[in-house]
């Protein structure tokens, strides 16, 4: 069954009635820019077509209650005042409708059922489709004037604020913004929106490594810090910037000598990537593949060297990918230390692709990775039922 078609079967078994409507968020992989979004950068994601789905209709109590049938658990809680975190999956919709409280807008009550075949903590935001899936039904419920990226935002402010997770917005903003058969380039400092169309003939393959770390989320606040630190040492030779954004490669050859060497790395793997970012869509562009995928190749070693949140997992998979004839570029995507890399290839060489990586990473780990194809899709929408 579709997650779409779970949703709803789950909504009339539970209560006893059809959905008035059902909205989707897809989640997203990143091709390039990669912890650049929260240094005010440029990112360059895929909304796929995997999702979160929402089946829901009005109730007239200031009330949510929420299934989450995947996982067979369900949650009732106010929305006037929404209460504290729970350290669980309903802080995702509650987080959401806090943070749409917070910003003066009137919550419906509703009845609802989630369901997502976003693979979870795997890098592809399951936890941003979902919020993005609540926050569309809730702006269709309630009839919200609430733009997409506005809407992003509230939802990365209820990850950050609530939930409690310093991501930055590139996952929220790629799961409202996304559009068929196009890549999404965002400046993450003014947050403008470019579609960039991803070439035909070409396939976007996903391998999940299967690991699944509990340390990303520290060591992710761990590198957001030390980009500040950067930014801080570096302001008092280049005044006026504000973040890595402001730097460019130039400025690092002449200033990065004032900063300790863990954080001249750091702030390597970013200013290059900015300016990998708008390599790529420059390439895209024309049509140069191999510049594209010599850009995927540069990206996974500065994260790997640089940046340090590959892992063995990542590398196997990234450097497997880089030996099949027709596969132009491959890279750890998402925040890394587990997790899913991302491979372009020409979709004639996805077959050998695939048993490649599964050859070559059964061999080192024994276990067999996932492989998905992945289909650039719609951003966030409702449909009646
Ligand atoms: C996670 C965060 C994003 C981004 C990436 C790294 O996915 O949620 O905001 O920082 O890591 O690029």
């Amino acid at each position: 069954m579709t997650p779409k078609d779970r949703a709803v079967h789950h909504f009339r078994a539970h209560f006893g009635k059809s959905p008035a409507l059902v909205a989707r968020a897809p989640g997203r992989v990143n091709l390039i820019g990669e912890h650049t979004d929260y240094n005010e950068g440029f990112v360059l994601p895929v909304a796929v077509d995997r999702a979160a789905w929402v089946a829901a209709s009005p109730r007239p109590d200031p009330v949510a209650h929420i299934v989450a049938a995947d996982m067979g658990k369900e949650a009732i809680f106010s929305l006037n005042p929404v209460p504290p975190r729970e350290g669980n999956w309903a802080d995702y919709p509650r987080g959401v409708a806090w943070a749409l409280g917070g910003r003066g807008f009137v919550l419906s009550g509703m009845d609802a059922v989630l369901a997502s075949d976003v693979p979870i903590g795997a890098g592809l935001s399951s936890s941003a489709a979902v919020e993005v899936a609540f926050a569309w039904t809730w702006r269709t419920l309630s009839g919200l004037s609430l733009e997409r990226t506005e809407l992003a935002l509230l939802c990365q402010r209820a990850e950050n604020e609530y939930v409690g997770v310093r991501c930055g917005v590139m996952d929220q903003m790629a799961s409202v913004w996304g559009r068929e058969g196009h890549a999404i380039l965002i400046d993450c400092r003014t947050l403008e929106v470019e579609h960039v169309p991803v070439p035909p003939g070409i396939a976007i393959v996903v391998a999940d490594t299967l690991v699944r770390r509990e340390l990303a989320a520290s060591e992710y606040n761990r590198r957001r810090r030390e980009c500040e630190e950067a930014v801080r040492i570096l302001a008092q030779h280049l005044p006026g910037i504000r973040a890595l954004r402001d730097v460019t490669p130039e400025d690092l050859e002449r200033f990065g000598r004032y900063l300790p060497p863990l954080l001249l790395k750091r702030a390597r793997h970013v200013v290059h990537s900015n300016a990998r970012v708008l390599t790529v869509v420059r390439a895209f562009r024309a049509g140069d593949l191999e510049t594209v995928g010599a850009a995927m190749r540069q990206s996974h070693i500065s994260l790997r060297d640089d940046y340090e949140v590959s892992s063995p997992e990542l590398d196997t998979l990234a450097e497997a990918a880089w030996e099949v004839p027709g596969c132009y570029g491959a890279r750890l995507t998402g925040a890394g230390f587990g997790g899913c890399i991302v491979a372009l290839a020409d979709k004639d060489a996805v077959d050998e692709l695939e048993r490649h990586l599964k050859r070559a990473y059964e061999a080192r780990f024994g276990r067999t990775p996932t492989v998905l194809v992945c289909q650039p899709s719609g951003g966030a929408q409702a449909e009646a039922v």
